[in-house]
């Protein structure tokens, strides 16, 4: 039956790229719109819903368009900035001024010298990113959009998107697979033209980003900063509703993936933050994070699940590094799904979109090992529902766990 899974691009990040403001960044892990809408066609109280993990904001955003309050926590500053961008109402007049500030940062651009003080992000082998030349252009142009001038967050935002989407499409790097590559530079006798094909990209970029802000936002989302290990600290409501899609554990970094955002945008400064966000991120072994991974200790003693046992132990014998991986990871989850319980309204429905991994020959069923802790946890009415296969090996699929919590 899984086998015959199609890998549904309909579910993924790549049905965001036509479709309004969930256009505006991509994250590969990101879920598509249509996703939680059908989350939300089977929920039984729609009251307040809640997003623990919510990435690029597309739970919080989905629900505000269909007048649905909801609250979205993430741990990554960079992406509750854009997810907060993404789910504001936007004003006639900051739409004005956004268009203001693109217009007045493109004319000092052009009108600037080589500026030997410019700042630019301190993204290790820069070079490797931007030539030269684009990062005079980027950087002049980011120094432009901070012009005291324009005092309007949100028109800032909304220019710093556009930047994002700049600058990322006249880097080097390739996005294509898992593994970040870069492609070869060749200056070209051309290569002077494009600061005018850079502005006038950053303009194109600006106007797709506002054409797509007067979609209304019927219900004000609110976004907090925080990691959803302790969610009963952060959220100050109980739900009825919780629609997410939690790291899976295959080693992927969200932060490693979002790097040139953040160091741009000033979320990472040096490449140690890096690797100490990676760490608070569930399932990430990126720099500082693999190396801790050695030492580290459970917070409390036990499985948590009789079907993790024999996982870890077969990957033990080939890595304890690895074993201590998949370990943390739903040592991490558990510690998330028994705090979730006290922000819970009775008879809340839970939609968690997760996938399994692969270590060695070990397949590690993340969908059953969950549905199993949270049955364990008080959890009833339980599925795991195979949604998609997913494009690197062909054992991998992602699946919708369902559960509710207590009866109303
Ligand atoms: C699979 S992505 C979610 C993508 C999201 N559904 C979207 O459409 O963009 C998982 C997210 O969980 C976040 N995350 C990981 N560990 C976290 C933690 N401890 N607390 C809060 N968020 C965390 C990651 O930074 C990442 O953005």
């Amino acid at each position: 039956m899984k086998q015959r899974l199609a890998q549904r691009p309909d579910l993924t990040f790549k049905a965001n790229i036509q479709h309004g403001r969930h256009s505006w960044l991509r994250l590969t892990p990101a879920f598509s719109a249509q996703l939680v809408e059908a989350a939300l066609e089977r929920a039984k109280n729609k009251g307040r819903a809640l997003d623990p993990f919510c990435g690029t904001g597309t739970t919080g955003l989905v629900c505000a368009e269909h007048g649905i309050a909801c609250d979205l926590v993430e741990v990554n500053p960079f992406l509750v900035w854009l997810s907060r961008a993404k789910t504001r109402e936007y004003t006639a007049e900051s739409l004005h001024l956004a268009r203001q500030l693109a217009l007045h940062a493109v004319n000092t651009v052009k009108n600037s010298k080589t500026d030997h003080t410019l700042w630019l992000p301190p993204i290790h082998q820069i070079d490797r990113w931007w030539s030269p030349l684009r990062q005079r252009v980027l950087g002049s142009l980011f120094a432009a959009l901070h012009s005291e001038t324009f005092g309007d967050e949100s028109a800032r935002d909304l220019n710093l998107i556009a930047f994002c989407r700049v600058a990322i499409e006249w880097s080097g790097a390739a996005f294509n697979h898992q593994s970040l590559s870069f492609k070869t530079h060749n200056p070209s006798l051309f290569e002077p033209d494009e600061e005018r094909l850079i502005l006038e990209h950053f303009v194109e970029e600006l106007y797709h980003v506002l054409s797509t802000c007067t979609s209304p936002i019927g219900t004000p989302v609110r976004v907090f900063e925080g990691d959803s290990r302790y969610i009963h600290h952060i959220v100050p409501d109980k739900y009825d509703l919780v629609i997410t899609s939690p790291p899976y554990p295959n080693r992927i970094s969200y932060v490693r993936e979002l790097r040139p955002y953040m160091y741009w945008l000033g979320y990472l400064k040096q490449a140690r933050e890096a690797g100490e966000l990676d760490w608070r991120t569930i399932g990430g072994t990126w720099g500082v994070a693999t190396s801790r991974l050695a030492q580290w200790q459970p917070e409390s003693i036990g499985l948590f699940s009789s079907l993790l046992e024999p996982v870890v132990s077969k990957i033990a014998a080939h890595s304890t590094i690895l074993a201590n991986y998949v370990l943390r990871y739903f040592h991490d989850m558990n510690l998330h799904l028994q705090h979730i319980r006290h922000v819970l309204l009775p008879g809340a429905s839970l939609f968690y979109i997760v996938g399994n991994a692969k270590f060695y020959d070990t397949l590690v069923p993340t969908h059953e090992i969950l549905a199993d802790m949270m049955r364990g946890l008080g959890f009833y009415n339980l599925s795991c529902e195979p949604l998609r296969k997913r494009n690197s090996k062909k054992e991998l699929f992602e699946y919708m766990v369902s559960a509710e919590w207590r009866t109303p």
